[in-house]
């Protein structure tokens, strides 16, 4: 019987280096209208990094990429520094990168992104990382303990201890599409097979989704998924790799994928440590099975003064939803830098504030009871008639991100939300949508809303996976 393998695994920290500036317009625009707490981002890995060092018998802690706020330099310089420190005190930590801890790839001349820091209230270019120059900050932590490396895309597997490897996979690809090219996947599978062999249980860490955290993620997005990822799940389980680790979606979700000939494989993805709920996973594989639990630090420093972390960064968090209603309301400087985060264009803001301080102020003030009287549904809403609209979908939006979804499908809110979804795609349906045009169409709606709304099949905080 092996000693079980136990590690700690942080994902997207998007350290971002405080002396890059962090007062002004400019910072204000990055930091102060989203979820991602770029001002407290030291602080926070500060924090996970005193959690994890509180563990005597842990000492492997995982990176999952996204280190740094956008490659940089300055911040993969502060980033490395603070894994020297985790070193020092004794966690062997093994980590790889992604696409946001670079500017420039000699791969791919065309992909070049600037870097910038906030300096007397504007953005002004700081110097980036190439990605060549990532080995110099991190090589040391896995690469150079590597049984065997993939040269062109830095990947590489490592032995943990007797009788467990890790593949460290770099998807970074060319920056637009993330994925392994055909070499890199024969690296993979060598690997793998390799492992197997020697009686070894091996398990993986990619930065991209390979099982999507929610269905409709791929839909809306597919570029953030591994390129090929239904086919890469496949490859993947069927070679006898039944467990990942992924990152980047910033949602903290467990899914599974099982093949057309019966291999199952789990996706354990982590939310972001540098946004609510800044999770730090604590994980035990015994080869038969792997437990998986969250712990969060409940404490961070930030300018000599302490702050609670679930109480800073989840009010950061809501803040997307409530800060783009006060903002329709009355900033719409505001609403368009919420907006800018989630790709739509300032314009709309600009052309339609009329109709965004109309809809402001209904998305303010409805109540579900007056919802339900606007839209003519019946449902039993005994006891949630007074919630407001904004708050149920604010704690749904969190309870998907964080993993604590609470409404189940016998609850009133559950009821009532699908009595207001039925009614508006019959409006729809009447109104000449075709998508929303009969029974089946609006059933793969309903399936997809309560995939986001529901809680799933595994929990995503707590839960022992059986791996074969
Ligand atoms: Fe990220
Ligand atoms: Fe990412």
């Amino acid at each position: 019987m092996k000693k079980p393998l136990k590690f700690f695994l942080i994902t997207d920290t998007h350290v971002y280096a405080r002396s890059l500036g962090t007062d002004g317009e400019a910072f204000e625009k990055k930091d102060a209208y989203g979820s991602t707490c770029y001002k407290a981002s030291e602080s926070l890995f500060d924090a996970a990094a005193d959690l994890m060092l509180k563990s005597d018998d842990i000492n492997i802690v995982l990176i999952a990429g996204d280190l740094t706020s956008n490659g940089e330099y300055e911040s993969n310089i502060n980033m490395s520094k603070k894994l020297q420190e985790l070193n020092k005190k004794g966690k062997q930590v093994i980590v790889i990168t992604a696409t946001h801890d670079y500017t420039s790839d000699a791969r791919f001349p065309n992909r070049v992104i600037k870097s910038y820091k906030c300096q007397g209230g504007r953005e002004v270019e700081t110097p980036g990382t190439e990605r060549r120059e990532l080995d110099s900050f991190y090589g040391e932590f896995g690469r150079a303990q590597a049984m065997s490396v993939h040269e062109n895309s830095g990947s590489y597997c490592i032995k943990l201890q007797e009788g467990f490897r890790l593949l460290c996979l770099n998807d970074d690809g060319n920056g637009v599409n993330c994925g392994y090219d055909e070499e890199c996947m024969s690296w993979i599978l060598n690997c793998i097979k390799e492992s197997r062999d020697a009686g070894d249980f091996i398990f993986a860490m990619t930065h991209h989704p390979l099982v999507p955290p929610m269905k409709v993620y791929p839909m809306i997005s597919r570029r953030d998924m591994l390129v090929d990822f239904e086919k890469t799940a496949e490859i993947f389980a069927d070679a006898g790799l039944s467990l990942i680790f992924t990152g980047h979606s910033h949602i903290q979700s467990i899914r599974s994928h099982t093949s057309k000939k019966g291999n199952t494989i789990y996706d354990v993805g982590t939310a972001a440590l540098v946004s609510y709920p800044v999770p730090v996973r604590q994980v035990t594989v015994t080869g038969e099975t792997a437990e998986i639990k969250t712990l969060r630090p409940k404490s961070f420093v930030m300018d000599g003064q302490e702050y609670s972390v679930t109480g800073y960064t989840k009010t950061r968090f809501d803040s997307t939803i409530y800060g783009a209603i006060e903002g329709a309301k009355n900033d719409y400087e505001r609403l368009a830098a919420i907006l800018g985060g989630i790709s739509i264009k300032r314009e709309v803001v600009d052309n339609h504030k009329i109709l965004m301080r109309t809809l402001g102020n209904i998305a303010d003030r409805l109540t579900v009871k007056g919802a339900a009287k606007l839209l003519m549904v019946k449902a039993d809403i005994r006891g949630i008639e007074k919630v407001k609209i904004k708050d149920l979908f604010a704690g749904i939006f969190r309870g998907l991100y964080a993993g604590e979804k609470v409404i189940d499908k016998n609850s009133r809110e559950y009821g009532f939300i699908r009595a207001v979804m039925e009614r508006i795609l019959i409006i729809g349906a009447k109104a000449g949508v075709k998508s929303l045009d009969g029974k089946e169409n609006r059933e793969k709606i309903f399936e997809i809303a309560d995939d986001i709304i529901l809680p799933g099949k595994y929990d995503p905080n707590n839960i022992t996976i059986p791996l074969k």
